[in-house]
């Protein structure tokens, strides 16, 4: 069975796997073929057609990003006048439809759609923009939520659905009335969503944003530092907002193996402990009931004396040793090797063994 097929992209005679998306082919071929509605995480929707190209024999455009290449021979073009007027056009009408003042939105300086105004050129947009006039949801401590800037995308509600699984928005209403809903047009704090944030994550525009994080900096002066969530033994790949040496955000990576981009509750909100005041910095050390401040040295010195003590006085089972999911896989090794052949007793648990 022949699984190519030899198509034209712009001029460039090259070989198609059969069955994949024009968009797919495109990003193969290094030629940039703009999207919004599209996610490589998400199953395909072709909402917005921002993606838009001419396929000749076609009566009209189509959507890059949801049409498969089937037939030999097939001559896409990605760049054409035609092409670009009608990205223009959809944009212009996304434009339109909501209130997208950049000046007065969080996502100023990461936002697609802003993206794809400067990348279209558009200068001016030719029809008066009309705010859908949805009240701020504000109903709960990690989500913010203005529907007024959605551009009805579908990625937060194929996040939720289909990514996490959790069913908590869909599309409600009809028409120029449809709007992202929860069950009963609920307010996110009334709804039965566990903040996950995948919607957040997906979100092109300003329409889904961390409460949290809104005014804590602007987009070009964070700077993102991948490291690993240390909240279970998953392990997901987080980036860390930095501005100034301080965490104003956490994001999931979506280049993370074990989670690509998609984090629980915890590890994408959980994150003030880090600059917390009570945070413990230095080892105490307890005498005569009150804690004083100790070096590392002389915190581990006078723990292995007392382990010492009572293992000489009580024998080694009456010492146990419990460990954590937060540590690392080799923390964890480390420890119960230390209770078996250090210590010598097998009295070694961990929190997350149930
Ligand atoms: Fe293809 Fe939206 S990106 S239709």
């Amino acid at each position: 069975m022949n699984d190519t097929v030899n198509v034209t992209i712009d001029g460039r005679a090259v070989k198609a796997v059969k069955g994949e998306t024009i968009l797919e082919l495109a990003s193969r071929q290094g030629i940039r073929i703009p999207t919004l509605c599209y996610h490589p995480r998400l199953p395909l929707a072709g909402a917005c057609r921002v993606c838009a190209v001419e396929v000749e024999g076609a009566r009209t455009l189509v959507a890059s990003c949801v049409f498969p290449i089937e037939q030999e021979g097939m001559v896409i073009k990605t760049d054409t006048e035609r092409v670009l007027q009608a990205r223009r056009l959809v944009v212009e009408l996304l434009l339109a439809s909501g209130d997208h003042n950049c000046l007065l939105c969080e996502s100023n300086g990461h936002c697609e759609l802003q993206d794809l105004v400067y990348e279209l050129k558009i200068e001016r947009p030719r029809f008066p923009a009309a705010s859908p006039g949805h009240a701020l949801d504000h109903s709960n401590p990690m989500i913010y939520r203005d529907l007024n800037k959605c551009i009805l995308c579908g990625r937060c509600v194929r996040g939720c659905n289909e990514v996490q699984v959790n069913q908590v928005i869909d599309f409600g209403y009809r028409g120029g009335r449809t709007k992202i809903v929860t069950a009963e047009d609920r307010s996110y704090g009334d709804s039965n969503c566990v903040f996950c944030g995948e919607c957040v994550q997906l979100c092109p525009v300003g329409a889904l944003v961390e409460n949290k994080a809104r005014f804590a900096g602007r987009p070009w002066a964070i700077k993102k530092v991948p490291t690993t969530c240390t909240y279970c033994g998953t392990g997901c790949t987080i980036d860390l907002n930095i501005i100034d040496g301080r965490v104003v955000k956490i994001t999931g990576n979506e280049g993370g193996v074990t989670n690509q981009g998609s984090l629980c509750v915890k590890g994408r909100f959980g994150y003030e402990f880090i600059h917390h005041k009570d945070r413990l910095t230095t080892p105490l050390i307890k005498e005569d009931g009150r804690f004083r401040e100790a070096t590392w040295d002389e915190a581990l010195d006078l723990t292995a004396q007392r382990l010492g003590q009572i293992k000489e006085k009580h024998g080694p089972d009456a010492i146990g040793g419990l460990s954590s999911a937060r540590c690392t896989n080799e923390e964890n090794y480390l420890m119960q090797k230390f209770m078996r052949a250090v210590v010598g007793t097998n009295n070694i648990d961990h929190c997350a063994r149930l």
